[in-house]
């Protein structure tokens, strides 16, 4: 018996979980479970992060988190418990896997063209870090941390997936025409991690066309793998294109703790009603099995539900609508008394158990992910965001008083284009400016040459934020502005 860790989650959440795991224990799958708390109800009790110390610490003991959808708080200014539970336990890749399923039509199944692709999302970085801040009454600013070791755990783990899967092809989803900084380091780092899979298509598509693509050519596509957002999104995309978020599994998956849900929200709508769909909760415990090496009880579930949909079963959100629907309870019975039945289309072949690969293990301490030396890093500048609502040569007058013998003021944007020495007067200005100093001479600058000019400058002006303009070795470690 492996022990796993059950949170039923809210609004459908135990509905949803109840009847999975009625379904697991119906196909005696040897699985014992720990129930936690987490969820709105733990954040109501006072629980800041949605879950209690002893959910914690179980989840942290036994490696793997089955969980029901829960719902955050509205405008308590509390984080999700979902993404809080992600990025706490360094749940680097979200899988998501999107199948043509016999019996749930789309235009796509009646068209005859088969979908089977799995999107790899990172799961930590990006704008999901969440740190933002008002810098001047009408400016606001969010951090977009993209990182190398974070590029790499999550490339790595989708291009061995993706082999393991016997993929044709892995595609990465990406901006790195407009942000050649950060997605143009998920983009390097993914074509650093393709050399060692010859085997593999690796290509790369831009993001926009990567949305049109995939509605009208989905068949092409096989792994595809991005960061947070870009994922999160396209992701949505291709549960759309094989029939909504009812059949969309999902998969955490960390070096220690992994965590399996659907991808679907708490549905408070439909909630309590006992009508909610349990596939993609099914569908993620399913994965969960494989996870797990469980293979014998994830092939016979697996082809049931398949037979349970081909037979045209199904739940009030999809399906015949001349057909009656099943209740959640109705729907997992469905399941249960297909046990043993193979579908006509997509059945899984029976597998044997496979011993479980044991990645959980304690840590002592916060493993520190780091790639580069920083020897041949220098400081040949600094850009400071001040609030300003004077016009650009105003301001270019007052900063080049600060410049003094160490600093020469470069340019001065605003909202990322340049308005100074050379801009246009057709571009609209927000009460916020970057300015832009650099080394005079190439000097080589020091934080304490930095800071003199931050107290100069502040002297005259708000400054919201400051960067240091860095050179690594040859390489410039900053982008230019539009127009410089
Ligand atoms: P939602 O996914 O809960 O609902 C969107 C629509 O899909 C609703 O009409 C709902 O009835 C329907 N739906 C969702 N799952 C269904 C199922 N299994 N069967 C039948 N119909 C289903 O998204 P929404 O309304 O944006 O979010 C509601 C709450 O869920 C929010 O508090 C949100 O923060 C939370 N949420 C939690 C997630 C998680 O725990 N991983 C993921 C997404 C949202």
């Amino acid at each position: 018996m492996t022990r796993i860790a059950v949170a039923k989650g809210d609004g459908i959440g135990p509905e949803i979980m109840d009847a999975v795991l009625k379904i697991f224990d119906a196909a005696k799958v040897p699985l014992a479970y720990d129930f936690v708390d987490m969820g709105k109800w733990v954040f109501d009790k006072g629980y800041s992060n949605g879950m209690t110390p002893e959910a914690q610490q179980t989840i942290e003991t036994l490696g793997i988190l089955f969980k029901g959808p829960m719902e955050t708080p509205k405008g308590k200014g509390v984080k999700s418990v979902n993404v809080t539970a992600r990025k706490t336990w360094n749940t680097y890749a979200n899988k998501r896997t999107f199948q043509t399923l016999h019996g749930v039509d789309t235009v796509f199944s009646k068209a005859g063209i088969p979908i089977d692709i799995t999107v790899v999302r990172e799961n930590i970085e990006d704008t999901y870090g969440g740190i933002e801040h008002m810098l001047t009454h009408d400016v606001a600013l969010s951090r977009r941390f993209i990182t190398r070791p974070g590029s790499l755990q999550v490339i790595k783990y989708a291009f061995e997936m993706a082999k393991k899967k016997g993929a044709r092809r892995i595609t990465c989803g990406h901006k790195a025409n407009i942000m050649k900084i950060t997605d143009g380091l998920f983009l390097e780092v993914f074509y650093e991690v393709a050399k060692g899979y010859p085997e593999l298509n690796a290509d790369d598509v831009i993001v926009d066309d990567l949305c049109m693509k995939l509605v009208t050519k989905p068949d092409l596509f096989d792994v595809v793998v991005l960061t947070n957002l870009q994922g999160d999104i396209v992701s949505d995309l291709c549960a759309g294109l094989v029939g909504g978020l009812g059949f969309a599994p999902s998969a955490n998956i960390g070096d220690h703790i992994c965590i399996f849900e659907a991808v679907h929200g708490t549905a408070p709508d439909i909630a309590g009603k006992n009508i909610a769909n349990p596939t993609a909760l099914l569908l993620s415990g399913i994965g969960m099995l494989h996870h797990l090496g469980l293979m014998q009880s994830a092939v016979t579930i697996e082809n049931a539900l398949l037979y349970t949909l081909e037979n045209g079963q199904h739940t009030g959100d999809f399906g015949d609508k001349s057909k009656p629907s099943l209740n959640t309870t109705q729907f997992a019975e469905a399941v249960i008394a297909n046990f043993g039945k193979t579908p006509a289309q997509g059945a899984k072949p029976m597998l044997q158990d496979m011993p479980t690969t044991q990645t959980h293990f304690k840590l002592e301490k916060n493993p520190m992910l780091e790639s580069h030396d920083t020897s041949n890093e220098r400081i040949v500048g600094v850009d400071f965001f001040i609030e300003s609502n004077e016009q650009p040569t105003i301001i270019a007058n007052k900063c080049l008083r600060h410049a003094g013998v160490k600093f020469k003021l470069v340019n001065i944007s605003n909202r990322g284009t340049q308005v100074w020495p050379t801009g246009s007067v057709y571009t609209n200005l927000v009460n916020q400016y970057n300015v832009r100093f650099e080394s005079l001479d190439d000097l080589p600058l020091t934080q304490q040459d930095v800071l003199g000019l931050y107290i100069s400058l502040s002297g005259n002006y708000k400054i919201c934020s400051s960067e240091l303009l860095l050179m690594f070795g040859e390489k410039r470690a900053y982008s230019l502005a539009q127009g410089q």
